[in-house]
């Protein structure tokens, strides 16, 4: 199947299930992420990030996911791209094939994030691409943007936001945060402001941003093996389910991935220290990322089987 966008798989999870975009950056990575959604039957995001392709460059990773869409023809599978910072990135990427694209303009004042949301909107939309757009701030650090204030996002300016932007889908601030360290006490997402939000703006997708739930097993593993990763803290999965009932179609993990492969690299790394072979340890850990999206879509997401 060539790659698809999230219009159709987006229209059919609303209030049901959620699609996971799961980041990916390398060859074990994609992998491990294609191979849960072909054993789940499951669509699937692949979303690159500025550091992705900083990392591994744009044409290497696409090629990696034509590669995919082959090996996977059942799997609907969207790229997507991840806090876009401008227009121009989102025309390249548009250019380069992505059928989905982030404009990240949540740091900027509301009427500059309306014009530049609406600005990748007029370029994406005649090309069949589809936009998520930002209101709100999550706390911690948005693409190398530090923000040390959470700013909840506002029903009232989210309905004006979509008016005058038309996006697709909607990334929502209501307590999560990108990375390892989401809470320092009790984990609390605001549930009434998302139903808020979802009510005033039926129908449309919302998007989860810091969605891990940074697995307290990973971390204990990474940890038994020389990781500090004290107060490591995530999602609760149970919170995740919950949101996904409510209007969220597109919940993004990327440290859970990350975790899954630093916890079995330095595992297999200390229980083999005569092993050499990166094959071995980036083998397991393509293995241990694959069994963490399958646990994602068949206990969390409900979408197994929604391929
Ligand atoms: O939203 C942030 C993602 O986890 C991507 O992070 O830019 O380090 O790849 P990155
Ligand atoms: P996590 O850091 O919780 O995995 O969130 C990833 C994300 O939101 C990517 O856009
Ligand atoms: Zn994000």
């Amino acid at each position: 199947m060539s790659l698809v966008q999230t219009k159709d798989m987006f229209k059919k999870a609303y209030g049901k299930y959620a699609v996971g975009a799961f980041n990916v950056n390398n060859m074990e990575i994609l992998q491990g992420v294609v191979e849960a959604a072909k054993e789940e039957k499951a669509p699937l995001i692949l979303q690159i990030s500025k550091g992705a392709r900083n990392y591994a460059k744009l044409v290497y990773l696409m090629k990696l996911i034509e590669a995919a869409t082959i090996d996977a023809p059942d799997v609907p599978i969207a790229v997507h791209l991840d806090h876009g910072d401008s227009f121009e990135l989102c025309k390249e990427v548009i250019d380069a094939g992505f059928t989905s694209v982030m404009i990240d303009g949540s740091h900027l004042p509301f009427n500059e994030n309306i014009a530049i949301t609406k600005k990748v909107v007029e370029y994406a939309h005649p090309r069949g691409v589809v936009v998520e757009g930002e209101l709100g701030k999550l706390i911690g650090i948005e693409e190398h943007v530090v923000s040390t204030e959470a700013v909840y996002t506002d029903p009232v300016a989210a309905v004006e936001f979509v008016e005058k932007t038309s996006v697709d889908s909607l990334a929502i601030a209501i307590g999560t945060s990108h990375g390892a360290y989401k809470f320092k006490g009790e984990a609390k997402l605001d549930f009434e402001r998302l139903q808020e939000i979802a009510k005033r703006l039926p129908g449309l997708p919302l998007v989860l941003h810091g969605a891990s739930s940074v697995l307290p097993e990973l971390v204990q593993k990474a940890n038994q093996y020389g990781a500090r990763l004290g107060d490591a803290k995530g999602v609760p999965e149970d919170m995740i389910r919950k949101s996904t009932k409510m209007g969220i179609c597109k919940v993004n993990i990327d440290t859970d991935l990350r975790l899954a492969v630093t916890s079995s690299v330095r595992e297999q790394i200390a229980l083999h220290p005569e092993e050499f072979d990166p094959r071995k340890y980036l083998g397991a850990a393509r293995d241990s990322v694959r069994e963490v999206v399958k646990h994602k879509m068949k206990e969390v997401l409900d979408c197994s089987g929604q391929a």
